[in-house]
């Protein structure tokens, strides 16, 4: 049986989730049950990096315990998965002792093992930020301009790991294509980087760093917190527990945000190499969303609470409108003025009047059943089925979420105009286009029921519901649909 394995980043557990760390979740997780629907055993991985300064100084100014703080919001990313109905398999932690360090000791015995970790001296400028060196040339007036803060000067013995050794062979990969980057314009910005990268620190000293994992054998340093958190693509499915791991790896596809492309795209696969693992078969980097046109800031007080934001509209319309509103692989922005427009248009009056009219008509003019027989659909319909199902697949195929969705729309407008040129209603009840029309009509609708189910399975599952369907669309030929009374399936904003 074929495969499918999809990651989310870990997320940084020094404030709650908000509407970026959602997109990301949804977009892995609409890939993740895509590929189930296509019949192969997925594996959807997500969870939460814990370790280093950033965190450790957020528990510090909350004044809590480091334990207790990290616990309290790696929980709210539990719940955020939840409230977004992930389909992940599992929850990875940092900090679990038990799932996630016997893989973080095995990564770096085996780069340990090949030569490529070496002790030297650094001295640089740390941004807790990016949790990472920085170049003086990435700062503007001495301050990282992505957090807006000065980074540190530090001078320290560290390990490092011999990453330039690496730099040819991943400059060839990307190249030839051996490992995707989506959208290409993310590979021509990583061979750029490629360029200018040299060995990177992998390790801090203890002294500084109270919170992570402790070097094997040498308790004076700390694993790069990078380091150790790159490795929960590994140890979230058993590396260096079990050999389960060997069934899901290599990922299929890594879901990633811009600000994180270097240490996916470089570093990840600089560590596997040398650790002589497979490399991931493909990396889909997305843009940044800002709200209301602006950088999402506690200052600013628009920071997003997508589970407030569940609670309010409900997470089909949430997961849709991330999907269709932001390009998949650009920056894009979240309103919830847009979000409305897009319920009320898309979603009550596109979707769920086409769902209960065509209800209606099968009550009205069909006693609220139909055969489904294939002679009745129109062949000009069905075609458009098949070309709007390509079109999805095609599209999904290519990470561009945003286009999969706009053709299911195009197909539901295809459906009310065909409703409204058809004019059931004025139609003799024995004529045999009446028929025709009805059962092109719910042909239309099951198919596009059928593509939202990775995008919005609860409004699947509703759809096939009121017409009496099992979601199983192999199985529709053939059986009679008896229609039910349901709820609007979204009741219009004020
Ligand atoms: N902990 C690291 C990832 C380690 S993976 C081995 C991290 N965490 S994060 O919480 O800061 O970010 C997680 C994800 O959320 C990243 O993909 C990041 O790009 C994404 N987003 C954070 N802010 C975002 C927006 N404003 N918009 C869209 N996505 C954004 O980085």
């Amino acid at each position: 049986m074929d495969k499918f394995y999809v990651t989310t980043p870990i997320f940084y557990v020094n404030d709650k989730p908000h509407i970026g760390h959602a997109f990301t979740s949804i977009i892995a997780d609409v890939l993740a049950r895509y590929n189930k629907l296509l019949g192969k055993e997925t594996f959807f991985l997500t969870g939460t990096d814990e370790h280093g300064a950033k965190i450790t100084r957020a528990a510090e100014k909350s004044g809590k315990e480091p334990h207790q703080f990290t616990e309290e919001i790696s929980d709210k990313f539990k719940d955020l998965t939840k409230s977004l109905n992930l389909s992940n398999n599992f929850f990875i932690r940092t900090t679990d002792k038990e799932i996630h360090w016997p893989g973080v000791f095995k990564m770096w015995e085996a780069i340990k093992a090949n030569d490529d970790l070496y002790m030297g001296e650094y001295e640089g400028l740390y941004c807790v930020g990016h949790e990472a060196f920085v170049k003086k040339s990435d700062l503007e007036d001495g301050v990282c301009s992505d957090h807006q803060t000065k980074p540190e000067k530090i001078k320290e013995q560290n390990y490092f790991f011999r990453l330039s050794k690496y730099k040819d062979k991943l400059k060839k990969i990307y190249k030839d294509g051996v490992v995707k980057i989506k959208p290409q314009s993310r590979a021509n910005e990583v061979l750029a980087m490629l360029e200018e990268s040299e060995d990177v620190s992998f390790s801090r000293p203890s002294k500084d760093l109270k919170r992570g994992i402790t070097v094997p054998g040498d308790e004076t340093q700390k694993i790069y917190v990078w380091a150790d958190a790159l490795t929960n693509y590994l140890s979230g499915i058993g590396y260096g527990r079990n050999d389960d791991w060997q069934k899901f790896w290599p990922a299929d596809v890594q879901v990633m945000g811009k600000d994180i492309l270097r240490f996916h795209a470089i570093i990840w696969p600089a560590m596997l190499l040398s650790a002589g693992l497979d490399l991931p078969k493909a990396l889909f980097v997305h843009g940044f969303l800002t709200v209301d046109g602006q950088k999402m800031s506690k200052t600013i007080g628009n920071v997003i609470d997508p589970i407030e934001l569940v609670e309010k509209y409900g997470v089909d319309p949430v997961r849709y409108f991330l999907m269709r509103e932001i390009s998949s692989a650009e920056d894009g922005d979240f309103s919830e003025k847009k979000l409305k427009e897009r319920y009320n248009g898309d979603l009550a009056n596109n979707l769920g009047n086409l769902v209960s009219r065509t209800a209606k008509l099968i009550e009205t003019r069909a006693n609220g059943e139909i055969n489904f027989d294939e002679k009745f659909i129109d062949p000009e319909a069905k075609k458009k089925i098949e070309d709007v199902t390509e079109a999805f697949d095609d599209a999904i195929d290519n990470f561009r979420l945003h286009e999969a969705l706009a053709s299911v729309w195009d197909l539901l407008s295809y459906a009310n105009s065909f409703i409204d040129f058809h004019k059931p209603w004025a139609k003799d009840e024995d004529a045999e286009d009446l028929l025709t029309t009805l059962t092109t009509v719910l042909s239309i609708i099951l198919n596009a029921g059928w593509l939202l189910k990775p995008f919005m399975p609860e409004t699947a599952e509703k759809i096939f519901e009121t017409f009496g369907a099992d979601d199983d669309y192999k199985s529709w030929v053939g059986r009679k649909f008896v229609v039910k009374k349901m709820e609007p399936l979204f009741p219009r904003l004020k």
